[in-house]
């Protein structure tokens, strides 16, 4: 399931670590801030730690850094094999946010960034269910991802990537699945999170949520 962009990761997977940079003018303001932004959701991140997404590594890197036990999911072949060659002491498994392989150890926090929106609005609740059968009470997950504060500020920004001629981040807007705090917020409500957000850039906010008794 959300694996119908793997071509397209594997294809980036070579330049990723560029375009994070801020050297394309399409995404630069999608990257403002990324290395702050992934040392915040490591900072707020404890103990075992699942990650989702985890791309060329670069948020796992930093957990790695801060002495966390993690594991990392990652569907594309390409950006697994540039992780695992960065962080060859950290388990990196094939898999998605939604079918992933059974870790034996208790998760304290479920982690991801930029990834979230690859999900459908429908698959990201079954994630989110799944994740609260997943964490014990008081477990955390910690996002970062595109996220607009309702439909209409979605549409501006659409609109606003195509008056500056930004055709590819439009593209990207309309055929990924990003998605509105209500409901995100509705989402997490129904499997017993309480959630938080926070504006971390002019995209991109981070998603803390804490699992409470049911
Ligand atoms: C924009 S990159 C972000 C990489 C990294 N997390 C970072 O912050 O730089 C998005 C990553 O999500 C992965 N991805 C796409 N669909 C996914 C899914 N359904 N489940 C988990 N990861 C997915 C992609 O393969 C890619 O590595």
């Amino acid at each position: 399931m959300g694996r119908e962009f793997n071509d397209l990761f594997n294809e980036w997977s070579h330049s990723y670590d560029q375009t994070v940079t801020g050297h394309d003018p399409e995404y630069e303001e999608v990257f403002i801030d990324y290395e702050k932004i992934l040392t915040t959701v490591a900072k707020k991140s404890k103990g075992t730690v699942l990650e989702f997404g985890v791309g060329t590594g670069n948020l796992t890197a930093i957990l790695n850094e801060k002495g966390l036990n993690v594991f990392g999911i990652e569907p594309s072949e390409g950006m697994r094999s540039i992780a695992k060659q960065k962080l060859k002491n950290i388990t990196i498994l094939d898999g998605d946010f939604i079918d992933f392989p059974k870790i034996d150890v208790p998760i304290d926090t479920i982690v991801s960034t930029y990834a979230f929106h690859h999900l459908t609005d429908e698959e990201k609740e079954i994630a989110i269910k799944k994740y609260s059968n997943l964490l014990h009470e008081g477990g955390r997950i910690i996002f970062a991802d595109t996220v607009f504060p309702t439909e209409e500020a979605k549409q501006e920004k659409i609109q606003e990537s195509l008056d500056r001629n930004f055709h590819r981040l439009a593209e990207d807007l309309q055929r990924e699945y990003y998605t509105t705090i209500p409901v995100l917020q509705h989402i997490f409500d129904q499997y017993g999170f309480t959630v938080n957000f926070t504006k971390l850039n002019p995209f991109v906010w981070l998603i803390e949520a804490q699992k409470e008794r049911r």
